[in-house]
Formats: structure tokens, C-alpha cells, sequence
């Protein structure tokens, strides 16, 4: 089939090169000309497994191409994916103007019968109203739909090829069928829906996992308040079938690009709907409450005052396995720590970009020596297989911060240190 993917942001190039090696022809319209150029020479702007490899044979064999001309993009396109940035509005809700932009340019341009997806996350009622709008300005035949996407940063190429369900939500049952069509060959639940309920599927599913993270770390701090260990305590709950054991890892907080935003929105959209989703603002608010115990574990391990001290950091990604610094707890903490006067030497495996306010250096052993407090902030596996006594050796302090509970606490105990986790 001939697709076109309006964006080539991290969902927008999974989709393509994804849809590519499902034998598509896809053509990518994106307005970054360097983005492009570095796509076109073969190289992959993101760091995300298997990601370069998918592109690099999609563009070798010609059925992956990309364009900084959105309209030329979309030419004899069956489908049209808009993968585009929904940002966080001033009071929480989607920003919704750049995918009204994009509608607004091609909207006019598209062939009748094409199937116009919206893939990112919008606001319940979104591709409703795209598809209002493009009624009234007398493009016919064009039929919107929402597909949400479901991957997860450092998984997404497997998210896209083994996914764990589709969602297709559309008003026109032949529109719904072509996109079916289009991820034949996926081995995968196919959920037919409306576009509204496609599109609270997303929102639902974010501000359950969201929940669910801030519900172990919440009884994390139960735990440390009663001396419990929590990791004992989830082993223990994960048992129960009904449970299970993943997700549910405490730490410093949810971040990335997506949970805050989905879960800020979500409470913003039942608001609008006469709805208080006190459920999912106190979720928000604890798990901003996090980074603020974390910090406290930093001034206490430090002595009481941050002024003056210096702290290694280790990780400032906000999760394992990318380099990904959007809505990354641990540079929060990088800032809270700056901001209460201490120094911050930082080390991240995928991270070297120059950050205001933070020292980077090159290796966990770097980060440590001189520092008076080691912080754990990301859960690289590449930290809990440091050498502990040598670390220990390094530091001019004595103190180690694990906010990701990486490290075994008996280990570093007897490396002659102190040890602050989280709800152990
Ligand atoms: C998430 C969803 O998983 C994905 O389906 C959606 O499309 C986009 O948002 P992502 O943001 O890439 O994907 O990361 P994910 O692995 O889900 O982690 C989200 C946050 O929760 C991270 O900050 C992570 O560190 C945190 N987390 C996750 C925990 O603190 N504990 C856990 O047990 C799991």
C-alpha cells in the first residue's frame, strides 16, 4: 500500500521503517531539513534499538523515502499517519496546533477515499473534530481515524512488530478495514472501535500504568515509614495473579514524554466534562512529591545542608535504555540538588549533551570520586554492577542514594557505607 507519515519524531519513524518492512511504500514528510538529510543519508536521529537498521534497509531498497514537503508527501497515499507533537498547553490540556496545522495544509490536497490517522495522543474527541472540520471546508470522501500508538522508548521497534493489541477507531467500517489491512502480517488483537473510545484507550492505559508506578512507590514510603522492605512486599503482592509483578518497580517518579503530559491531560479532559478525576491528580501530585523525598535522602545523606557538597549522579536519562531527557526525573533531581547549593557531577551512559547547572563526566568511577553523596537516579544495569568498594574508595563522602534500588544494600554496607533506597 502507499502510506505517507506526516512527522518523523520517534513514533513517526517506528511507523514508517515498521511499516516499510511490512512491505509498504512510505514516503515521510517532515519539516526539519536536517532531519531529513541526516535520514537520507541513512542514519537514525534517535538512539532506539533496532531503529537505524529498519530505516537504513527501508531506504536502501526504496520503499522508505522522506521529504521536507508535506503536500508531496502525501500524494497518491492510501493512508496518511499524522505522527505529530500534542505538547502540554498552559493549563495542562493538549496543545493541539500543530496537528491543526498540518490538517490545514493537506486537508485539501488529499485524494478522496484516503483513511487520515491520528496516531499521536489527542484529546478525546480530536479526530471528531478533524473530521468536522474537513467536512466543512468541503473535502469529501476523507475519512478520520485514530490508531494510537503504544510504544515504549527502548522497546519501540519490538512494540511495533509484537504489539499488544491494535485499536482502530472509526466512524466508516471500510476505512477501518483498509488500516487493518495495512498491519497484516502483525500478529495481534485488532480492537474496532468509535474514535472517541480509541482515543481514551490511550489516555486510560497511560494513567492506569502511571497509577500503578506511583501506587509501589507510595507504598514504598510506607514502608520506609513502618521498616518494611518493599521490594519484599511487592514480590510478595505479585504473586497474586491479579497483581503481577511488573511495573510496579519503585523510584524517583514516572517521567518520559509521555505519562506526565497523558495524565495532566486526562485530568484536564474529565474536568472539561463536568468530571474531577481526583484519582489521577493525586497520583500527579505524588509522584511530583517523589523527587522531593529523593532530594531530602541526598540532604540527609549529605549531612543535613547540600550547600557546598558535591553530588555524583548516575543517570540523568529518565529511564534505562535511552537517551531520551524529556520529563526525566533525574534531571529534576539535578535540579533541585543545584538549586539547594550543592555541585552536581553526572555520568549517563547515553547522555552527552551539555546541561546547564551539571558537570558531565565520562564514567560512574568519574562521577564518584570526590563527590560527598553517589546518587542513583536512572537504572542503567551497567550501576548495579559497579564495584562498589572501589566506588567507595573514590568518594570523599560516605553515602549512597539508590532512587532506583538497583544496588543491594548488604553490599554496600559492608563496602564500609552509608545506604538510603527507596521503602527498604
Ligand atoms: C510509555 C508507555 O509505556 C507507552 O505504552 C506509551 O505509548 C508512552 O508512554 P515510555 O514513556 O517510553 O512509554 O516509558 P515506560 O517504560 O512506560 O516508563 C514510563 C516511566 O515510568 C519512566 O519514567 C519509568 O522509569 C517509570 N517506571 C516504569 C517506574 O518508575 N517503575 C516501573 O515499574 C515502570
Amino acid at each position: 500500500m502507499n502510506v505517507s507519515v506526516i512527522g518523523a519524531g520517534y513514533v513517526g519513524l517506528v511507523q514508517a521503517a515498521g511499516l516499510a518492512a511490512l512491505g509498504h511504500r512510505v514516503v515521510i514528510g517532515e519539516i526539519d531539513a536536517e532531519r531529513v538529510h541526516t535520514l537520507e543519508g541513512g542514519d537514525s536521529p534517535f538512539r532506539e534499538p533496532g531503529l537505524a537498521e529498519l530505516l537504513k534497509s527501508g531506504t536502501l531498497a526504496g520503499t522508505l523515502q522522506f521529504t521536507t514537503d508535506n503536500v508531496a508527501a502525501i500524494k497518491s497515499a492510501r493512508i496518511v499517519f499524522l505522527t505529530l507533537p500534542t505538547p502540554e498547553g498552559a493549563d495542562g490540556a493538549a496543545d493541539l496546533s500543530i496537528v491543526e496545522g498540518v490538517v490545514d495544509e493537506i486537508g485539501g490536497k488529499l485524494e478522496p477515499g484516503t483513511v487520515l490517522v491520528l496516531k499521536s495522543t489527542v484529546p478525546v474527541g480530536t479526530a471528531d473534530r478533524v473530521q468536522e472540520h474537513l467536512d466543512q471546508v468541503g473535502t469529501s470522501g476523507i475519512v478520520v481515524v485514530s490508531n494510537p500508538e503504544f510504544l515504549a522508548e527502548g522497546s519501540a521497534v519490538s512494540d511495533f512488530m509484537t504489539p499488544s493489541r491494535i485499536v482502530i477507531g472509526a466512524r466508516v467500517r471500510e476505512a477501518a478495514d483498509v488500516l487493518a489491512d495495512v498491519y497484516q502480517g502483525l500478529d495481534a488483537p485488532v480492537v474496532f472501535t468509535d474514535p472517541t473510545s480509541a482515543e481514551m484507550i490511550k489516555y486510560a492505559s497511560n494513567a492506569y500504568l502511571a497509577t500503578r508506578v506511583t501506587f509501589g512507590n507510595a507504598i514504598a514510603n510506607v514502608c520506609e515509614a513502618i521498616g518494611a522492605d518493599v521490594m519484599d512486599v511487592l514480590r510478595g503482592m505479585g504473586h497474586d495473579e491479579r497483581i503481577g509483578h511488573h511495573f510496579m518497580k519503585p523510584g524517583p517518579g514516572f517521567g518520559g514524554s509521555c505519562f506526565p503530559k497523558d495524565t495532566k491531560a486526562l485530568v484536564s479532559i474529565a474536568r472539561a466534562a463536568g468530571y474531577r478525576f481526583s484519582l489521577l491528580e493525586g497520583v500527579i501530585e505524588v509522584n511530583e512529591a517523589q523527587h522531593h523525598l529523593v532530594v531530602d535522602k541526598v540532604r540527609a545523606a549529605a549531612g543535613g545542608d547540600l550547600t557546598g557538597k558535591t553530588v555524583g549522579m548516575l543517570g540523568l536519562a529518565y529511564k534505562a535504555g535511552t537517551a531520551d531527557l524529556r520529563g526525566s526525573p533525574a534531571l529534576e533531581l539535578a535540579r533541585l540538588i543545584h538549586a539547594a547549593g550543592a555541585k552536581v557531577h553526572a555520568f549517563d551512559p547515553a547522555v552527552q549533551s551539555e546541561l546547564a547547572d551539571i558537570v558531565m563526566v565520562g564514567s560512574t568511577m568519574e562521577a564518584a570520586r570526590g563527590a560527598d553523596v553517589l546518587l542513583i537516579a536512572t537504572e542503567w544495569p551497567e550501576f548495579a554492577e559497579m564495584d562498589v568498594e572501589a566506588v567507595g574508595e573514590l568518594l570523599a563522602g560516605d553515602a549512597v542514594v539508590d532512587a532506583r534500588n538497583l544496588l543491594d544494600p548488604a553490599v554496600v554496607r559492608s563496602a564500609g557505607l552509608r545506604y538510603w533506597g527507596v521503602g527498604r
